[in-house]
């Protein structure tokens, strides 16, 4: 029997352990405090900030949003982060990505002070992130470090084969798997758009990470037996739905439950874990910012 990795059932596990930190830093008279920054008109974007948002308020996190329009200038959001890296009732700040195009996302990244930084995305981060001493780990590739630990999956000597390369997801999940143990020592290979057999490696991974973007790339065939397959994928395509819309992954969940031994849904899989992981590094970051 495949088992369908409950990714709603992880991330609460995660938000109850949160509970007492959160007690403690409130009994100390400091309310941990998540401000998100959305400059942008695509609806997904406005749904992911407005779940995150909604995520705080069940937990007990101060949530603070700043809707920017997205035709405002770069140094509308610039001043906007200068203010909230300043103010003390926010330890975590998080600019949904994508910003426009007009605005410099490299400097966005940079401009969050570090400490604050809890997606893990500033420039500092990353490096101590790949030096492995992370202050936050990226929220989706710990989030699925999380599943597999839930899982009971072994990453120590594993095959890994994470496919797709991006700054979120991709490069933070590969550095993660080659990592020392929690949840790493994974043989770890990066497959991307110009590799040139797909198939032939994920036919050997005992673990799928799939972040490529690409709807229902990943299918059943080309998986190993009884492998596992992480889905990150949350791709809109047309459909004769309500919305005009169906939400698929980057792996063809049907094909693929008859092959993997463990298997995440999209929705349902990843997505609360990432958002699960912002609430624990908010958490870590006030506990921080309050020493
Ligand atoms: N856009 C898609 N995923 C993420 C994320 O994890 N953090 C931020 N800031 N933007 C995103």
């Amino acid at each position: 029997m495949t088992d369908i990795i409950d990714g709603n059932e992880v991330a609460a596990e995660v938000r109850a352990g949160l509970a007492d930190g959160i007690e403690t830093l409130k009994a100390e008279g400091t309310t941990p405090g998540l401000a998100t920054v959305l400059m942008s008109d695509d609806p997904a974007s406005e749904t992911y900030v407005s779940m995150k948002q909604r995520d705080c308020e069940e937990v007990g996190i101060n949530g603070i949003h700043v809707e920017i329009d997205a035709g405002a200038s770069a140094e509308k959001l610039f001043d906007t982060i200068d203010d909230l890296n300043a103010d003390e009732d926010v330890h975590g700040i998080l600019v949904q990505m994508p910003v426009p195009k007009h605005v410099d996302k490299r400097r966005v990244l940079r401009a969050i002070k570090p400490v604050k930084d809890v997606d893990g995305f500033h420039p500092e981060n990353v490096g101590r992130m790949v030096a492995g001493n992370a202050l936050y780990k990226p929220c989706t590739p710990h989030g699925i470090q999380k599943l597999l630990e839930a899982y009971d999956v072994e990453t120590e000597g594993a095959e890994a084969v994470v496919v797709g390369r991006s700054d979120i997801v991709g490069k933070p999940m590969t550095n993660l798997l080659i990592q020392k143990a929690p949840m790493g020592n994974a043989t770890t290979t990066v497959c991307h758009s110009r590799t040139q057999d797909l198939e032939g490696h994920l036919r050997e991974a005992d673990i799928v990470v799939a972040a490529a973007g690409v709807p229902e790339l990943v299918t059943g065939d080309m998986l190993k037996e009884g492998s596992t397959v992480i889905d990150v994928g949350i791709n809109r395509v047309d459909a004769d739905t309500e919305k005009g819309y169906e939400l698929v992954g980057d792996v063809e969940f049907e094909s693929a439950k008859e092959v993997a031994g463990k298997i995440t849904p999209v929705p349902g899989g990843v997505g609360p874990m990432t958002r699960a992981m912002l609430l624990y590094n908010t958490v870590k970051a006030a506990g921080i910012q309050s020493d």
